[in-house]
């Protein structure tokens, strides 16, 4: 049996895919080897520290520009030699040099069945646009910010009559399956691949 796939989760906020992740992670599928955090006062890093997982703190707010952050990001990144990078709730534009450089190593959450909605406020727009479909996508990071290819969706019917904050309770639910989900897929692919 091949190691298990070494990921790092990167978070800003709530952290519950990071949870959703961190519990699916199983020693013949994947790992979570270190969690990143854009904010010191992230509840996801609480969770994780209360984990033990190893965490460590890259804040947005002491870097000048773009690149100077995306440089040390990949710095803390690379610390933990991940085979993959998972964004969950990542709210930060990353620069191309970035995604580039992590190109096929590096995948995003996004609650929208994309190519629709990308951006924010995804269920306010999908409710008020009147679609029949709704959901989450998991896809690989680009320089088209929620542009990449996609890995995998999970959709639900959406009631007209629900409110933002409803739709956005019960698709939250779905990220929490299609996360792993995907992430146990990628990880069965590549012991696949592994030589026997
Ligand atoms: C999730 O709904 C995720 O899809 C979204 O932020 C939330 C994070 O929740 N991501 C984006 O909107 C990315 N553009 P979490 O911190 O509880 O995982």
């Amino acid at each position: 049996m091949k190691a298990p796939l070494r990921l790092v989760v990167v978070i800003s906020g709530r952290g519950s895919n990071l949870l959703a992740i961190h519990q699916h992670a199983r020693p013949d599928s994947y790992e979570v080897a270190g969690v990143i955090s854009s904010r010191a006062d992230a509840p996801g890093l609480a969770y994780a520290r209360a984990q033990g997982l190893t965490t460590r703190v890259v804040d947005s707010r002491s870097y000048s520009d773009r690149t100077a952050y995306d440089a040390a990001l990949a710095e803390a990144i690379d610390a933990f030699a991940p085979d993959l990078i998972a964004l969950a709730g990542f709210m930060r534009i990353l620069t191309e040099g970035f995604v580039k450089h992590y190109a096929g190593r590096l995948i995003n959450i996004h609650p929208s069945l994309l190519p629709a909605f990308p951006g924010l406020d995804t269920h306010r727009r999908a409710l008020e646009a009147g679609v029949r479909e709704h959901g989450a996508t998991v896809h690989y990071v680009t320089p088209v910010v929620d542009g990449g290819p996609i890995i995998g969706q999970a959709r639900l019917l959406v009631d007209p009559k629900e409110t933002p904050a409803q739709l956005a309770a019960r698709v939250l639910a779905l990220e929490h399956e299609l996360y792993p989900a995907v992430l146990a897929r990628l990880a069965q692919t590549r012991q696949q691949d592994a030589p026997a």
